[in-house]
């Protein structure tokens, strides 16, 4: 697929279920896929099976799809590594990427993310190492674009004044009492950049309970969940969704349709912060 689409399905801890309900995301309706070679929290090799599976039957093709997986740092993962934990970074990158088209059956995938950066207090020569590589994998051909996750304003700043090339994504854990992330967001929005946003309801459980959000979602004819996602998409993010349930599966990918007001979207980014 050449655009991001405008729904993520998240493919953590699915574990064994992993392949079943990737496949019924792909039945759903859902054509974005959200994974990482990081065998502690995704099964990887199981979207590649539902992937495999969703093909023979003819319910979507490659050409639909945009998959994106990530890069993890040793510190993220547990004792099932993807790649040699002695060879240096920029190796282990790529021993990553191979195995991650191996895992998914493709020759590329649309989206290689840095799943986090090295420190939580700064931008380091470590991640300029690996960001370098995947920059390398891009221009080999083995993904389209880069993104960065789980990344402060002060990462992107950053880069941004290191003269990096800067990400096409930025995925964050996205606070409501935060302003939704608002800080970040500004920053991508100046520079082209796609935020996506996850734990969007578990996040923002207040949201959900919230007299505000009530009023509006009973205006909209919807669950509160579906204010929130469309709540996102209104204010330019590209939403993800883990559900494991195919109602709300069916639900998520319907709040797209929902005509929320710009007053309710203002309403819902102020609500905690
Ligand atoms: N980059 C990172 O570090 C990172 C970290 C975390 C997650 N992610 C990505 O983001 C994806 C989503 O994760 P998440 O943290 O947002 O949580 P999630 O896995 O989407 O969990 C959502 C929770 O809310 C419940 N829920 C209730 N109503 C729902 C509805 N209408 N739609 C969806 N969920 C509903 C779900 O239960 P039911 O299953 O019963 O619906 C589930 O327990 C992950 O799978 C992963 O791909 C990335």
């Amino acid at each position: 697929m050449n655009r991001a689409p405008d729904f993520l399905y998240g493919t953590a801890w699915k574990e064994e279920q992993t392949q079943a309900l990737t496949e019924l995301a792909l039945r759903s309706g859902f054509r974005g896929i959200d994974t990482a070679n990081q065998r502690r929290h995704y099964f990887e090799a199981g979207v590649g099976q539902a992937l495999a599976a969703s093909y023979r039957d003819g319910v979507v093709t490659r050409e639909e799809l945009f998959l994106q997986t990530k890069f993890t740092y040793k510190d993220g993962q547990d004792h099932r590594l993807p790649y040699d934990p002695g060879a240096d970074l920029s190796t282990q990158v790529g021993q990553s990427m191979h195995s991650s088209l191996e895992h998914l059956g493709t020759e590329h995938v649309d989206s290689y993310v840095l799943h986090g950066p090295s420190s939580g207090y700064g931008w380091t020569d470590d991640d300029t190492e690996v960001w370098a590589a995947m920059a390398r994998e891009r221009d080999a051909g083995r993904t389209r674009l880069l993104g960065v996750s789980n990344v402060s304003l002060r990462h992107l700043e950053q880069m941004a004044s290191i003269g990096l090339e800067m990400p096409a994504f930025v995925q964050n854990r996205c606070f409501a009492r935060r302003g939704w992330d608002r800080a970040v967001r500004a920053f991508c929005a100046d520079r082209g950049i796609v935020y996506q946003g996850f734990s969007l309801l578990t996040a923002n459980v207040e949201v959900l309970h919230h007299p505000q959000m009530t009023r509006i979602a009973a205006r909209l004819h919807a669950a509160p969940t579906q204010v929130v996602f469309r709540f996102a998409l209104a204010v330019g993010m590209l939403p993800l969704t883990g559900t494991s349930d195919v109602l709300h599966m069916t639900q998520d990918l319907a709040s797209r349709e929902l005509a929320i007001q710009a007053d309710e979207v203002r309403t819902i980014e102020s609500l905690l912060a």
